[in-house]
């Protein structure tokens, strides 16, 4: 492979174009020419220091030897080697690669960072909203362990950090666990999303085997803490305990799964007695997901019906906010709120500064610039929310490599540059911040990535206006 294309070298390139004296473009760099002569004085290399110190929380020391003998090859094995030292701080160093997309310094990194592979459309399940319509399968060729086995190699090869491996129930396929060791005997990071049902003791016996609780994680879909309410949900009938016994075979062999709930109008009710459920059954990982308006949620007006309405939107985000602040150290509600709520909640715009006027640095989100997803037939998209869009495929990994794909830049033109936000965004003082919200709903909603969220129920405006009145937003 060449070795360009090794996302930490990427980053360290980057940073040094940035602190050169000379104005380097990071394709004129070479990798292996020391620092001295690429144009560092001792403050820019001491600047340079810090800012890789402050994007992988890591610690350089001098003693590490002298930066100005260093080739950007050797500053990123040396990096390389104090993350691999220090596990836990992976999420941090991922974020930073991120951050330079989401700010706009790149359009996209060289290798994509997160693949999501669903091995299969099958389900057991018939959710009321799978955003995939899940259940026979789509009648889609599915890839062979072979084919999937050559994805993961190739991921590997384009240090790709984690791999999602979703569905469809995942584990309806009777190779899923040799998908998952392979994967793991391959170093990847591994997360996994499954209702549960189907992890038996033996399954979850195989899973701990191969996982490392430190980097992987097994989410599990609980969406109730009483069977009718999960099951409305679920459609299918004795689902809950299936999936409470699941979740029992998990804890029994040491993995302490994240537990998913999405939220609509027939559960939000019952989200704080489900954190009890949990917490009395020692399950301290919980994450709140919004409903999308996709797959069999995608009809407007059955999306209307079970969504909630700004008022409990609100409620349930403060309520959930509270919760996490109070429990923390014994329980953990997932703050990925962008997931939970678009930035239009009022308590998410109070933490973001209104910037009117402002064009986003970068309207990007991760689809196209540092994940990729594959359907269960090989066909790629930029995001597992996209398949029901066959316009939006932008090719099959039967056919083409996943660099290949990557880089064909014609294919992600949609992704890499900067959207047009429309409607009530053109004029919104929050645009910079919230970048029109999830650009996939505003698509399956309105046909335009660039519209407003379909969940945002902000009215741009009023909040100056209500400051202006002197009823100030409450910042408590
Ligand atoms: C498509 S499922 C696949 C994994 C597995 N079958 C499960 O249900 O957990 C992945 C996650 O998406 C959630 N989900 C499905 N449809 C959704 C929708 N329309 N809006 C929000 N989340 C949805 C599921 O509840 C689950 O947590
Ligand atoms: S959300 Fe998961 S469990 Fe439900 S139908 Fe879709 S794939 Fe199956
Ligand atoms: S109006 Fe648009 S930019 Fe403003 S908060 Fe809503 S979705 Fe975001």
């Amino acid at each position: 492979m060449n070795n360009r294309g090794d996302a930490i070298q990427t980053a360290v390139l980057r940073l040094i174009a940035e602190k050169s004296q000379d104005n380097l473009d990071v394709l004129e760099i070479p990798l292996d020419v020391p620092m001295a002569r690429l144009g560092l004085g001792a403050l820019e290399k001491y600047e340079l220091i810090v800012a890789l110190e402050d994007k992988y929380d890591i610690s350089i020391e001098e003693s590490d030897g002298s930066l100005n003998s260093w080739t950007a090859s050797t500053l990123a094995a040396c990096i390389k080697k104090k993350l691999v030292e220090k596990p836990s701080k992976t999420v941090n160093w991922k974020d930073a690669f991120e951050s330079f997309v989401f700010t706009g310094k790149v359009s996209a990194l060289r290798t994509p960072l997160s693949i999501h592979l669903d091995p299969t459309f099958r389900c057991n399940m018939r959710c009321v909203f799978c955003y995939d319509s899940s259940g026979s399968g789509h009648g889609l060729a599915e890839m062979t362990l072979e084919e999937i086995q050559g994805i993961i190699d190739e991921c590997v090869e384009l240090d790709v950090v984690d791999v999602t491996f979703g569905g469809g129930e995942p584990f309806m396929r009777s190779d899923f666990l040799d998908i998952v060791r392979y994967a793991k005997r391959k170093k990847l990071r591994v997360f996994l999303l499954t209702n549960g049902t189907l992890i038996t003791a033996e399954a979850a016996k195989s899973l701990a085997a191969c996982l490392d609780s430190r980097f992987d994680m097994v989410q599990v879909s609980l969406d109730g803490p009483r069977a009718e309410v999960h099951e409305q949900q679920r459609g299918v009938k004795g689902s809950f305990e299936q999936t409470l016994a699941g979740v029992e075979n998990l804890r029994s062999v040491g993995i302490m799964p994240v537990i998913n709930t999405v939220l609509t109008r027939l559960n939000f009710e019952f989200i704080p007695e489900m954190i009890d459920f949990l917490m009395d059954r020692g399950l301290t990982r919980y994450r709140v997901l919004r409903l999308h308006p996709l797959g069999r949620a995608r009809d407007r007006a059955y999306y209307d019906s079970l969504s909630l309405t700004p008022e409990e939107s609100e409620d349930i985000f403060r309520f959930l906010s509270r919760k996490r602040e109070e429990l923390i150290g014994d329980f953990h509600i997932s703050n990925d709120n962008a997931c939970i709520f678009p930035m239009s909640a009022k308590e998410m715009r109070i933490k973001i500064p209104p910037l009117a006027g402002r064009e986003p640095a970068s309207d990007a989100c991760g689809a196209g610039t540092t994940k990729i997803s594959i359907a269960p037939d090989g066909s790629v998209f930029p995001c597992s929310y996209m398949y029901e869009f066959p316009e939006l495929r932008v090719g099959s990994l039967r056919e083409r490599s996943i660099l290949d794909l990557w880089n064909d830049e014609g294919l992600w033109e949609l992704y890499r540059k900067p959207l047009t936000p429309t409607g009530k965004c053109k004029s919104c003082e929050y645009l910079y911040g919230c970048k029109t919200g999830c650009r996939i709903l505003s698509y399956a909603f309105f046909g335009d990535m660039g519209a407003p969220d379909p969940g945002c129920h902000y009215q741009p405006g009023s909040d100056i206006e209500e400051t202006k009145e002197g009823n100030a937003l409450c910042r408590a």
